[in-house]
């Protein structure tokens, strides 16, 4: 039995936390959420990493997408909903893409906390703290917004469980249903002139009409009619955290209770600091987002302290290097996690490497560079003989105009039309189902290279 504290974390170096001011009320609020339900239950944080074993292997292909940041404000079932949908349409174009089952994970249900690349902004000569996610604070600029505020933790756990709740529901109530989501999606091909993607939308529906008439309907197959959706975020907060952190009554190990994965962030990865020793001790499958600063020897000793028993399933490496980039540094690291017989899932986010200021002012992605990010990743993969096994974005279901290009072309002009993000630039739900058709195209290429190969 490892002697880890979930307090542990509070003896080691912090960064991107906020100093609370009023010790008492925070406190308070600590031991309230303490008393509070965890969200997840240990076993299906359990069944995660054994799917996350499976994609490591490439037997699954890992889809994880939402959210740079939920808010208070954007709070409604419309968006759940909306968000959830065009996930379930992602899955199941890259399922067709890749042939192996998709797993599904949101950044929902406590993606809450950002890290900032500064502690304070200044706007017209007065300086205030950085808004950190809501939280933390509030994005209005004044002194009052921007204080830290610990209550503010009660609220997101509130929102986080009637997320989970909603989500929970739609997963099994039949919304899920393989044939809503393919007609969504056939609304989406028939909508873009892009021949490719009407050709693999009607692949699909030969594909569900023949199961239908061999007998798989959702009425006679639940796997038709449910999926199985799981929730993560970055583990930030850490005071947050702790407090949802318990003993797993079945197996005697922590869980964080306050979603099935948590990740590391790329700028509280520091081996010897707070948030890589709390990481450490839970047993949900944990993310680590991996930049250009990532060296091989912060990387050895990260894998060593989250995953001593080199578990299937239990680390997941997030590369997010940049469009341009991924060759000067995929490479390398791959070849740590070989030397040292890492068992790890590698997966892309193509869209923290990749955030730009527009000609318009405004902070966007363009979808080229995501969409160069994601292929080099598979070029990488297939040039050294590993697996990408999983992709990361930022997206919501909403039409927003915040990342540049895509099909329904969004220009920079375009982008003040309905810029909503409160932090990072997100897809919208046409560039993010297309992204899906070209991973699903870079999916089955691989099939096929894969398959001449045994046979050649
Ligand atoms: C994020 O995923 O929202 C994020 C801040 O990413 P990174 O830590 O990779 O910059
Ligand atoms: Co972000």
């Amino acid at each position: 039995m490892s002697d880890w504290q979930k307090t542990g974390w509070r003896a080691k170096p912090r960064v991107q936390m906020p100093d609370y001011m009023d010790a008492g009320a925070l406190a308070e609020v600590e031991a309230r959420l303490g008393s509070y339900p965890p969200l997840v239950f240990a076993g299906e944080a359990r069944r995660l990493k054994r799917e996350l074993g499976a994609a490591a292997r490439g037997e699954a292909f890992l889809l994880q997408g939402g959210d740079c940041a939920e808010s208070f404000a954007e709070f409604s079932a419309d968006n759940i909903r909306d968000t959830f949908k065009v996930m379930l349409q992602m899955a199941m174009v890259l399922t067709y893409g890749a042939k192996v089952p998709v797993v599904k994970v949101g950044r929902m249900a406590g993606q809450f906390a950002k890290p900032r690349s500064a502690p304070t902004e200044v706007k017209n000569g007065v300086e205030l703290p950085s808004y950190r996610g809501d939280i933390v604070n509030e994005l209005e600029f004044s002194e009052t917004a921007r204080r830290p505020s610990p209550d503010k933790m009660l609220r997101a756990y509130t929102q986080a469980a009637a997320t989970l709740n909603l989500l929970r529901a739609f997963s099994t109530g039949g919304f899920a249903d393989i044939h809503h989501v393919h007609s969504w999606t056939l609304g989406f091909a028939e909508g873009v002139d892009a021949e490719r993607y009407r050709d693999m939308a009607n692949r699909i529906q030969d594909t569900i009409d023949f199961m239908a008439a061999a007998g798989l309907t959702a009425q006679t197959n639940h796997e038709l009619s449910q999926v199985d959706f799981y929730t993560s975020h970055e583990a930030l907060l850490l005071e947050y955290e702790e407090a949802l952190t318990r003993i797993d009554s079945t197996s005697g190990q922590w869980l964080a209770g306050s979603g099935h994965m948590i990740w590391i962030g790329d700028r509280t990865r520091q081996p010897d600091g707070a948030h890589v020793e709390f990481a450490s001790g839970v047993q949900n499958p944990i993310g680590l987002k991996c930049g250009p600063t990532t060296t091989a020897e912060d990387l050895k000793i990260l894998m060593t302290k989250l995953n001593p028993t080199n578990e299937d399933g239990r680390l997941t490496l997030i590369a997010r290097f940049g469009a341009g980039s991924v060759g000067d540094h995929l490479p390398r690291l791959l070849k740590t996690v070989k030397e040292e017989g890492a068992n790890v899932l590698w997966s892309c986010d193509p869209m923290h490497g990749n955030t730009i200021k527009s000609s318009t002012g405004y902070k966007t992605r363009p979808f080229e560079s995501v969409l160069r990010e994601v292929r080099e990743f598979f070029q990488v993969h297939g040039a050294e003989g590993t697996v990408p096994g999983g992709v990361h974005f930022e997206m919501t279901g909403q039409d927003v105009t915040e990342c540049t290009g895509g099909v329904r072309a969004v220009s920079d002009e375009d982008l003040s039309d309905r810029y909503h993000t409160a932090c990072d630039p997100r897809l919208n739900a046409s560039q993010a189902l297309e992204l899906a058709f070209l991973v699903a195209e870079e999916l089955s290429a691989r099939r096929a290279s894969a398959m001449s190969a045994a046979v050649g």
